[in-house]
């Protein structure tokens, strides 16, 4: 794994968002899997001022994004809202290319990102305890999308985008680890001192008790932090 070191968020998001840009415009009908939560919005707030200052075409482009919630009666809660709110109504990407994981048929997933021509490039943030997607410590490593209940770290993580803990939802869908593992280059964005412990367990040998850390068994991948993410390694 490549591992480049900045000393503030914004700079990475300036490096993301250089290689969102440069692949959008060497393949227009690139195909891009995407986060939610904190670490990517910065970059997905610089891919917009790039795309309209440039005018970045991504009108072909598709989009697979690693999880969604289960259970959410409220789409203000849900991750297409944030990924509308964030990226989609701000480039003029086709909604009908955008596409989320569903509870009713999970497995579909995995055969509509390979039906698509594979996740040219996916972008990935890390969970406190090491989680990729909502895949929780001790996921198979050849897991596939799937259904999973979230853990009370997640759970609590996550409270902070609700009005109580109690409306978060306790279930999603996301990419399983071989889903993640499948796409040709993964981007993965660190920041923060909680994620120091889940950065250095990921650089350690591959285990189930790290989901993040599979990442080491893939030829392509970078892993962005600022100095205060990576403080452990
Ligand atoms: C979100 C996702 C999660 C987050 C992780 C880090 O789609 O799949 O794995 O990337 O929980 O969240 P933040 O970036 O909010 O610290």
């Amino acid at each position: 794994m490549n591992l480049i070191v900045r000393d503030n968020p914004s700079e990475i998001a300036t490096l993301v968002c250089e290689k969102i840009i440069t692949l959008v415009k060497r393949k227009p009908d690139a195909v891009l899997g995407l986060a939610t939560g904190s670490s990517p919005v910065a970059s997905y707030q610089k891919t917009v001022e790039t795309a309209k200052n440039f005018d970045v075409d991504f009108s072909n482009i598709t989009t697979f994004n690693l999880d969604e919630y289960v259970d959410n009666p409220d789409y203000l809660q849900s991750y297409r809202h944030f990924m509308d709110v964030n990226l989609f109504d701000k480039i003029n990407i086709d909604r009908i290319n955008t596409h989320f994981p569903e509870v009713s048929n999970p497995k579909k997933y995995d055969e509509d990102i390979d039906l698509a021509g594979g996740i040219d490039l996916q972008i990935l943030g890390i969970g406190a305890n090491g989680h990729i997607g909502f895949n929780e410590p001790n996921t198979p490593f050849d897991s596939k999308t799937h259904v999973v209940n979230l853990t009370e770290k997640t759970i609590c993580d996550n409270a902070r985008f609700f009005k109580s803990i109690a409306d978060v939802p306790k279930r999603a869908v996301t990419m399983g680890l071989s889903t993640i593992m499948r796409a040709k280059e993964i981007l993965l964005i660190a920041t923060g001192a909680n994620k120091a412990q889940a950065v250095k367990k990921m650089f350690d040998a591959p285990s189930e008790t790290c989901p993040a850390s599979i990442l080491s068994l893939h030829g392509n991948v970078t892993v962005y932090c600022d100095k205060d993410a990576s403080s452990l390694l």
